[in-house]
Formats: C-alpha cells, sequence, structure tokens
C-alpha cells in the first residue's frame, strides 16, 4: 500500500469515527431519508436554507464505515456553498474525497450520501453514475 492509500485510509476511519456534521436540525428547510438496497443502511440529512446557500447540513442514521465517512466528508466540503453546487457533483467528486479505489459494492456505499443529498434537493432519485453506465 502506496503512502497516499495510507493517508487516506487514515482520513476515513478519521471521519468514521469523528464525523462532522452528524446529527439532526430540528427546523430544516430539507429533509431526506434513503437507503442502500444492498444492505438496508439508511442515511437521513437535514439541510437549512439561507439566501440560496447551504447554511447547516446534517446527517444520521446508520452505515458502514464508507458511507459514514462519505457523509462527513460531503456534508462537511457543502456546508456554507450555494445549493446549486449539489446538482453539479459528481460520484467522482465523492471519490476524490474518499481517495481510494472502491469496487462496485462499496461504491454504492460511498455515493449513498449524494444521492441522498440530491434526492432531497432537487428530486433526483438515480444512483449517481447510473446514467451513464447503462447508456
Ligand atoms: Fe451499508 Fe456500506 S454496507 S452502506
Amino acid at each position: 500500500m502506496g503512502e497516499w492509500d495510507e493517508l487516506y485510509r487514515e482520513n476515513i476511519i478519521d471521519h468514521y469515527k469523528n464525523p462532522r456534521c452528524r446529527g439532526t436540525l430540528d427546523h430544516p428547510d430539507i429533509t431526506y431519508e434513503d437507503a442502500n438496497p444492498l444492505c438496508g443502511d439508511q442515511l437521513r440529512i437535514d439541510i437549512e436554507v439561507k439566501d440560496g446557500k447551504i447554511e447547516k447540513i446534517r446527517h444520521s442514521g446508520h452505515g458502514c464505515s464508507i458511507s459514514q465517512a462519505a457523509a462527513s466528508m460531503l456534508c462537511e466540503r457543502m456546508e456554507g456553498h450555494p445549493l446549486e453546487e449539489v446538482k453539479a457533483l459528481t460520484k467522482e467528486d465523492v471519490l476524490e474525497l474518499l481517495g481510494i479505489e472502491l469496487g462496485p459494492v462499496r461504491l454504492k456505499c460511498a455515493l449513498l450520501i449524494l444521492k441522498t443529498l440530491k434526492a432531497g434537493v432537487y428530486g433526483i432519485t438515480q444512483w449517481p453514475g447510473e446514467e451513464e453506465e447503462t447508456k
């Protein structure tokens, strides 16, 4: 394993053990819950929006280290950013945050937060990246 792989893995474990933006909001403008059909793990997001920006974002639920770390990383990255940016997020953005290669099963774990976020904000309920794969 390369030095970078090791660093990325440590970062994933850190986000899993000390998740950023974890919890729920009392008065969210957007709330959405989704699950990974392969394992049943669930993820919920709550968002407060102000002037078109994500004022606060929180994630809750339960899942494996990859899904939880990806949720922590993506929520931390998006807080304070315009909602419009959510639409533009791709699976590559999430994979870049995680920084390690994933097989198809773990890919669904990693993309659960992105799917939940896009469904909550834009009603896009497709798994990110599947549109290209099924063409
Ligand atoms: Fe369930 Fe990863 S095993 S989200």
